[in-house]
């Protein structure tokens, strides 16, 4: 039987799913989080479907042998390829959560009827948010595939002090010509860690939609439903804060930093290659 104890596995081609493991952590501080980073083949926005499904499917059942009790697949480009193969490889007693229904609810709530989503090439071409935000009842949505935007922000080019990202965040948005916009999604978990950027090329007139904080809310839910909420073990109403697990299938100097920046200069870092026999 599965114990609210028991982590619950996060993963993601690299950093990006870190955002959402940081808002998971602030969200539902109990809980034990085992981070797989698969930055051996990252940008996984530029491999297959057929590709994208074979990782995250490898990466889920390692995760499920390991003993989490849920998944949440922190990584559009897998959320939009891979959703249904990893469901299928875990089976239904083991929730499983992605970075796209929780953006597309937040939107289709807010009621904004202009909406520009951009994303992986993988992403983008999987055609998955236009249709879920059309159904929904948006009424216009443009996609736009940023290829470039994730390993720029995955070398950790977000923090240059020439603050390169923001030309390309610009250059990106003028070729999209989205026209007037109320809104925009951050279709990609890497990308809210340029967020600063992205709010200073679109102005106060744009929401920004990303998905770190629905995702943990959508987390929330999924396992006080399942009966499976960690134990808060108040002690004087103080939250055991317990120790996660960070693997990535090669160890690199930017996910050692950005993992350091959310989680504290102390974590344990794993390199784990799931796809050598
Ligand atoms: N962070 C990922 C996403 O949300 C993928 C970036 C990549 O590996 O291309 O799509």
């Amino acid at each position: 039987m599965i114990k609210g104890g028991a982590p619950v596995g996060v993963f993601d081609s690299g950093i990006g799913g870190l955002t959402v493991a940081h808002a998971i952590e602030n969200r539902l501080p109990a809980e034990r989080i085992h981070y797989f980073g698969d930055t051996a083949h990252m940008p996984y926005g530029e491999r297959s479907p057929a590709l994208v499904c074979r990782y995250a499917t490898r990466i889920a059942r390692h995760l499920v042998d390991s003993g989490c009790k849920a998944l949440v697949i922190a990584c559009n480009t897998a959320s939009a390829n891979a959703l249904d193969a990893v469901r299928a490889e875990v089976g239904p007693d083991i929730p499983v959560i992605d970075v796209v229904a929780p953006v597309v609810a937040q939107v289709v709530k807010s009621r904004l009827s202009s909406i520009g989503v951009i994303g992986t090439r993988a992403t983008v071409a999987s055609g998955l948010y236009g249709r879920l935000l059309r159904a929904g009842g948006t009424a216009e949505v443009h996609e736009f595939a940023t290829p470039l935007l994730a390993p720029l922000i995955e070398e950790g080019w977000h923090h240059s002090e020439s603050n390169i990202i923001e030309p390309i965040i610009r250059g990106y948005l003028d070729r999209a010509a989205f026209g007037n916009l109320d809104g925009l999604v951050l279709g990609c978990t890497h990308y809210p860690l340029a967020s600063a950027g992205f709010a200073s090329v679109l102005g106060a007139g744009v929401k920004i939609f990303d998905a770190p904080a629905a995702v943990a809310d959508s987390l929330a839910e999924a396992l006080e439903t399942a009966g499976l909420l960690a134990d808060a073990g108040l002690a004087g109403g103080v939250v055991n804060r317990p120790a996660h697990r960070f693997e990535v299938s090669d160890l690199t100097p930017s996910f050692s930093a950005s993992a350091r920046v959310f989680f504290g200069a102390n974590l344990s870092l794993e390199a784990c290659d799931l796809w050598t026999d």
